[in-house]
């Protein structure tokens, strides 16, 4: 027994020693931790070592081992001052100042330095502010105490105390001073910060993660620009893809390729909503953007009539503002549209207008479109005027094409004369819907085979502050009784496209609707917006809860009950009787997981889960692929057990070439993955070759993981040229035409030659090359319908790849292939899809190519 305990401690011993990178590390070390605050920057927190508190040595100065995600980016956002402290249960508290306005101070805790936990900001003094806080422990209570300085030094010291750090005492005064932080000099500053005496093997992990975090950033950072350097030897290779008969066939999940629909970009008012008038309903507000009012896109024709802006007796409380037009000698009002009015020759326009005569004589309406020599293109005029208000509509016929017409009412008679919801729509809306959609760009979209649409958003749905969020009921019903809001990308929502157009329009696509809703929390990123905090500002309160979950619940109701019941009827009423066979429902959107997130999401969830069980809600994951939210995201969705999760990452190409493996590793068990926002990103956010190539790869991998991510969509969808916040995009777009990027072309492939049953397959390649080998994707489906084998192959090479394909275990023989091949350089953005002509026993790949093809079913 003595011996065999020998024997147990020599193993542990050598096992031990033979771990450590070095021969002679200390037991333990002191730790540094600081925000650098230099350039103003705050941008996280910082580590140094030492062994003797004189000589430090930064770990990685750049590195940030925590970030505060408080409020807007930009102006916030920032780790001003923290302060580290250990607990005598072994956990890391940092507590650190937010800024100089707001009255609460930033905390999260961790096990070892590395894994933060969500982070909150207990608001603890709501008049004042909030700097420099420190930590204090009574060992005899168990009670920390957080103490903070004001601006204001007359005033003293405040503090809370709180045993968990969620819930607080009330503020207090107190006399105690704080103490200072150490001054601690390193190699590019000295800087304010705690010290610790930590154990060498805590210093050891955090100089591991930073080397490994730089590693990957260098991965991350392949870029094909320096392809001919990387592979400057390299030249055309040979490789065999065969089936691989050991594993099993996976089902794949027939919503793999969705869209993700956004109003970011004018992808909506502008963009994909058919209304040709701009602010027709004069709701703009300087709220919607600084230099907008009621009468942006509005102006007073050269022969000067008044335009005034009133509020008395609208049309509809919703839609308080009308313009007041007080005309002489046929004098009126001019909209712009969208940046001009794109007119067809031949095509018909419906144009209508609420109107009421104020003038003793009652006269009529004259309606023109103009092109910019004040050509008339089409014209048409009302009846006389009601006194009273009434809708005008009357059809339009246009003689000519126009790129950039006006709209130009007048009256016919001296007078006053009111007007509101002035609306212009191509008769030719798609599927020809009564205020419907651009039926080139829905084309657009509809070509890509979308099975799901994912709509409102994106950070719409949870909106810019607790007033921003987006409620769905305030997009349905007559389009004058909409409530319209600001849009959080700086401009405007009519809510003409809102949840019944979204709900047709899927109908429409054969797709199934997919409306996200916010958890109960506005964005992260939301500013204060007279709130006392930015970010989520602590949520709906709880006492309002009740009811934003019912409206939920009624959205259901509203897609999916019977048209005898109060949300059902609605849709009856709008002219769809037939239940819209909702079947999922997003809560939250890449939302920042704290414990006013959890409390809220869970009670939605569960009253959904109660209700209507077989919906399928959709859980949130925070914004990247890793970090706290995305740990706390799935460890809720495990918790609960959602069904389904919605992922966000927007990374390098590099990062979708080294993470090929990132969901084979994922637990079957637990939900499944909607990978709901993901684009390659450029730093010139340009949608290139090489961006779509990245992005086809990553569906490739994605299609053999296709049993655990279920759902995936690139975003954002759309961007109206000139008026873009985000980029890239899938399909860029002017009033007259749609410009879809590289990246479209591979979502419409992917789309089109979706499967249902994955099939292993092995390749191998002349060149060994661990870097070669990873530029090259491939993934065979069968397409359950037609039995086609679907074989779809990357190359994201500078050199041909000769392939040999060998699919004879499915008895597939060897044939000329009809294929489809996108290629160009690595920069090239307005690459096509061609088609091509392969044999199967030598699939000439181009450098820098995509290629799918389909082999019919073997008869
Ligand atoms: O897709 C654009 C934005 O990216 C979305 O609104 C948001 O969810 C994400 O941060």
């Amino acid at each position: 027994m003595k011996k065999q305990l020998v024997y147990i401690c020599l193993l542990v011993f050598i096992t031990v020693t033979q771990n450590k990178l070095y021969a002679n590390e200390p037991d333990s070390a002191y730790l540094f931790a600081y925000s650098s605050g230099k350039n103003n920057h705050h941008n996280g927190l910082h580590f140094a070592w030492s062994m003797d508190k004189k000589k430090w040595h930064s770990i990685g100065p750049e590195s940030s081992f925590l970030r505060s995600d408080y409020g807007q980016w930009g102006t916030q956002k920032k780790m001003i001052d923290p302060f580290l402290f250990l607990s005598p249960t072994g956990t890391w508290h940092c507590v650190w100042s937010l800024n100089q306005e707001d009255g609460a101070f930033a905390h999260s805790e961790s096990r070892d330095l590395i894994h933060w936990e969500s982070q909150s900001y207990p608001l603890v003094f709501p008049s004042g502010n909030c700097l420099s806080p420190i930590i204090n422990y009574q060992k005899n209570t168990g009670v920390y105490q957080v103490i903070w300085k004001t601006d204001r030094p007359s005033i003293g010291n405040y503090a809370v105390e709180t045993k968990d750090f969620k819930l607080f005492s009330a503020t207090t005064k107190v006399m105690q001073e704080q103490h200072a932080k150490e001054q601690v000099r390193l190699s590019d500053g000295t800087y304010p910060g705690t010290v610790h005496k930590v154990a060498w093997g805590t210093i050891e992990k955090l100089l591991k993660k930073q080397q490994l975090d730089a590693y990957k950033g260098k991965l991350n950072q392949e870029r094909m620009a320096d392809d001919g350097t990387r592979f400057a030897s390299l030249t055309a290779i040979k490789g065999k893809l065969k089936l691989d008969e050991h594993m099993p066939d996976r089902a794949i999940s027939d919503l793999l390729i969705g869209a993700f629909f956004e109003d970011i970009n004018y992808a909506a008012d502008g963009g994909l909503y058919a209304e040709l008038i701009q602010n027709r309903g004069f709701e703009y507000t300087s709220k919607d953007r600084k230099e907008w009012n009621s009468l942006t896109a509005w102006s007073a024709t050269d022969d000067g009539a008044v335009l005034v802006i009133d509020t008395i007796l609208p049309i509809h409380q919703h839609n308080q503002h009308y313009v007041t037009m007080k005309v002489k000698d046929g004098a009126g009002i001019v909209n712009e549209g969208f940046g001009g009015i794109a007119i067809k020759k031949g095509e018909q326009y419906k144009f209508s207008v609420y109107s009421r005569a104020k003038s003793a004589q009652l006269g009529q309406l004259l309606i023109r479109l103009i092109d910019r020599d004040g050509n008339t293109i089409a014209e048409t005029r009302t009846k006389k005027l009601s006194k009273k208000w009434q809708q005008y509509t009357l059809p339009m016929l246009a003689n000519a094409s126009v790129s950039d017409a006006r709209l130009v009412i007048t009256y016919s008679q001296d007078g006053t004369v009111d007007l509101d919801m002035v609306s212009l729509f191509p008769k030719n809306t798609f599927h020809h819907r009564e205020n419907g959609l651009r039926a080139d760009l829905a084309t657009t979209i509809a070509d890509m085979k979308p099975r799901f649409v994912r709509f409102p958003g994106g950070c719409v749905a949870h909106g810019d502050g607790l007033e921003n969020i987006y409620h769905w009921k305030n997009t349905i019903g007559p389009v004058e009784q909409r409530k319209p809001q600001r849009n959080l990308w700086g401009y405007h929502q009519s809510f003409g496209l809102g949840y019944f157009e979204y709900f047709q329009f899927c109908e429409d696509l054969g797709a199934e609707p997919v409306p996200v809703v916010a958890a109960g929390v506005p964005c992260q990123n939301s500013a204060h917006h007279g709130h006392k905090l930015g970010g989520q500002q602590c949520g709906i309160p709880m006492e309002e809860m009740g009811h934003y979950v019912q409206d939920i619940l009624d959205l259901i109701e509203y897609a999916n009950g019977d048209v005898h019941t109060g949300w059902g009827k609605k849709r009856a009423e709008a002219g769809h009787p037939a239940p819209f066979n909702l079947k999922y429902i997003g809560i939250g959107n890449e939302d920042l997981i704290t414990d006013i997130f959890k409390e809220r999401f869970t009670m939605i969830y569960e009253a959904i889960k109660k209700k209507y069980p077989q919906i399928e809600v959709i859980g949130t994951a925070g914004p990247f692929y890793e970090g706290s939210d995305y740990v706390a995201g799935w460890d809720l969705a495990t918790k609960l057990e959602v069904p389904l999760i919605d992922e966000h990452y927007y990374n390098p190409p590099g990062w979708f070439i080294h993470n090929q493996d990132f969901y084979d590793r994922y637990d079957r068990s637990k939900s499944k993955v909607y990978l709901g926002e993901y684009a390659a990103h450029l730093p010139d956010r340009a949608s290139t070759i090489e961006t779509a190539l990245a992005e086809a790869l990553h569906l490739c991998n994605v299609e053999r993981n296709a049993d655990v991510v279920t759902m995936t969509s690139y975003a954002p969808l759309l961007a109206k040229e000139g008026n873009t916040q985000w980029s890239p995009d899938l399909i860029y777009f002017n009033n007259t035409t749609v410009k879809p990027t590289v990246g479209y072309y591979i979502q419409q492939a992917f789309g089109q030659h979706a499967g249902q049953t994955y099939l292993f397959s092995d390749l191998q390649l002349s060149n060994q090359d661990e870097a070669v080998n990873k530029r090259i994707g491939k993934s065979i489906v069968r397409d359950a319908k037609t039995g086609d084998i679907i074989v779809k192959l990357v190359n994201l090479l500078p050199v041909e790849v000769d392939l040999e394909l060998d699919l004879s275990a499915i008895g597939i023989r060897k044939q000329e292939v009809k294929a489809t091949v996108i290629a160009g350089k690595p920069t090239d953005r307005t690459a096509r899809p061609v088609a091509a002509t392969l044999e199967l026993d030598r699939c000439k790949l181009s450098p820098y190519s995509f290629t799918v093809f389909r082999i019919p079913a073997q008869k």
